[in-house]
């Protein structure tokens, strides 16, 4: 088997690479049908998925019978000024990844994001629930959707949210950071989804790359929380002596309005695979306990 993980330097991306040497997942051993499978990451640096020429070329040199996509332009805030380069990296290049798995018979797996939705609801979101994003990223993301499942018969939409993985920047690391520095400091209570392990969400992608259950799916880690939940947890589990005041969002605002509830619910992978994820407190303390002091 060969993979191509695409974003391969971001955190999922990152973890998708790590498991797959290994062979493990924190979550147990992944499939036996991935030993001694051919892998290769691209970056930036040497594909960018923005570019159809490129990927056409690529892929077709190096037919992988799947495809991960990980790239993406995840900077929410550089998204709502950088409308270009958000679509580019968001939805075009997906589509350029989409028609060229199509033209091999590969399978496309392409990771979405909550930010898809109003943000608007009371209980989590479903696979069959309607978009309508507030943001640019948003509707890029929901761009990027369409075009992978129009272009891709062999098409997996995972759509996943607050992602921390080992590699990269996340909001756990940042809270580590600042509880270093700082005695106290204020997040916001009113805005609330799912942490989600990028190992949990990886070691799920390699699940589906080995069915043909195509189509759209939620991989979040199990149980809600706010922001402000999930720093409390990161301060105390991460051994941070920095109290955590709640605020809401109207007195912490943001430049670009995030979902004040974007919770989904893991409904998909129940009926197909499973759904393994683990509660976000439980793999959150995994994380830090394994991240030791290392936020860089
Ligand atoms: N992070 C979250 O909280 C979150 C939440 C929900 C959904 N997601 C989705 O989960 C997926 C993985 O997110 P992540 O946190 O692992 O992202 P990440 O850490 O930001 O990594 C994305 C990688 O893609 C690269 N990239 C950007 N544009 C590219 C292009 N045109 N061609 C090739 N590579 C490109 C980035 O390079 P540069 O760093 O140089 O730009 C980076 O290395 C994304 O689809 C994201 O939308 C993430």
């Amino acid at each position: 088997m060969k993979l191509l993980i695409t974003g391969s330097y971001g955190q999922l991306g990152n973890e998708l690479l790590t498991i797959l040497k290994t062979g493990r997942a924190e979550i147990g051993p992944i499939d036996p049908a991935y030993q001694g499978a051919e892998v290769i990451g691209v970056d930036m640096d040497t594909l960018d998925i923005a570019d159809p020429d490129a990927v056409q070329a690529f892929v077709e040199k190096e037919h992988p019978d799947v495809i991960i996509n990980c790239a993406a332009m995840t900077n929410v805030d550089g998204c709502e000024t950088m409308h270009v380069a958000a679509m580019k990296a968001n939805a075009f290049g997906p589509r350029y990844l989409a028609m060229a798995a199509e033209q091999i018979d590969a399978k496309l797996i392409h990771v979405s994001t909550d930010y898809v939705f109003a943000g608007d609801g009371t209980t989590p979101y479903c696979e069959w629930d309607t978009p309508a994003p507030n943001t640019v990223y948003g509707k890029s993301k929901w761009l990027g959707e369409q075009y992978v499942r129009n272009a891709c018969k062999k098409s997996f939409i995972v759509r996943t949210s607050w992602l921390y993985g080992y590699v990269g920047k996340n909001f756990v690391k940042t809270m580590l950071k600042l509880g270093s520095e700082k005695e106290q400091i204020t997040v916001v209570s009113d805005q609330r989804g799912n942490p989600t392990s990028a190992n949990d969400l990886a070691y799920h992608l390699l699940k589906l790359a080995l069915t043909e259950h195509y189509g759209v799916y939620h991989c979040t880690g199990e149980g809600e929380c706010s922001w402000y939940d999930f720093a409390c947890r990161i301060m105390e589990k991460g051994g941070k002596a920095c109290r955590v005041n709640p605020c809401t969002s109207a007195e912490y605002p943001s430049k670009t309005p995030r979902p004040a509830y974007s919770s989904l619910r893991n409904l998909a992978l129940e009926s197909t695979v499973g759904n393994e994820m683990r509660d976000w407190k439980e793999a959150l303390d995994m994380y830090l306990a394994n991240l030791g002091g290392n936020v860089q």
